[in-house]
């Protein structure tokens, strides 16, 4: 089965230095620090995994930005995590276009291979499975995303290739996934 990760606790990991410290060159490069909003939320979001709280006060301190207003940036898009993934994030088109041709039907697919309900990750931490809202990527419907990469014209077949190419061995205890992210 897999598993919801945990609730972010008061005590997450803070921004380093260095993160801090390319957030405030990529505020140096704008005149208005809301234009280095986006790029700065990725910087933290890249050092953690995710974005907790803490690192949204950071990044709005930072910033000098109000905190609410960098806290409902990092809600509205939903390539910031509120909570930690797994080492592969696959993100599922939901909107019409690939909800007319079976997105619905491939996210179950995945859901029942994977052995996980959307938001979850997989037990052994490789797969976190989302549903998102369009990618930008209708004219190849059904699509998705995994971390960086678009996927389109998506089949059970094709979404059983993928998941082979990134390590899926159907389940069985391969061990901890590797430290890098690719
Ligand atoms: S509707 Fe799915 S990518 Fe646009």
């Amino acid at each position: 089965m897999g598993v919801t990760p945990p609730e972010p606790t008061e005590r997450e990991p803070a921004l380093t230095d260095d993160t801090r410290d390319r957030i405030r060159d990529l505020a140096s490069r704008f005149d208005d620090p809301r234009s280095a909003l986006l790029p700065a939320l990725y910087t933290a979001q890249e050092q953690i995994g995710y974005l907790p709280q803490e690192a949204v006060q950071e990044v709005a301190s930072v910033l000098q930005l109000p905190c609410a207003e960098v806290g409902a940036v990092a809600s509205f898009y939903t390539m910031f995590y509120k909570r930690p993934v797994g080492q592969h994030v696959i993100g599922v088109c939901r909107t019409l276009s690939c909800a007319l041709l079976g997105a619905e039907s491939l996210l179950d697919y995945l859901s029942q291979k994977l052995d996980v309900k959307v938001g979850e990750t997989t037990s052994d931490g490789r797969f976190t499975l989302r549903e998102v809202e369009c990618l930008g990527a209708c004219d190849m419907a059904p699509a998705m995303m995994v971390d960086d990469t678009y996927y389109g014209n998506l089949t059970e077949e094709k979404l059983d290739e993928i998941l082979s190419i990134l390590g899926w061995t159907g389940g069985e205890d391969t061990g901890p996934p590797d430290e890098s992210r690719d």
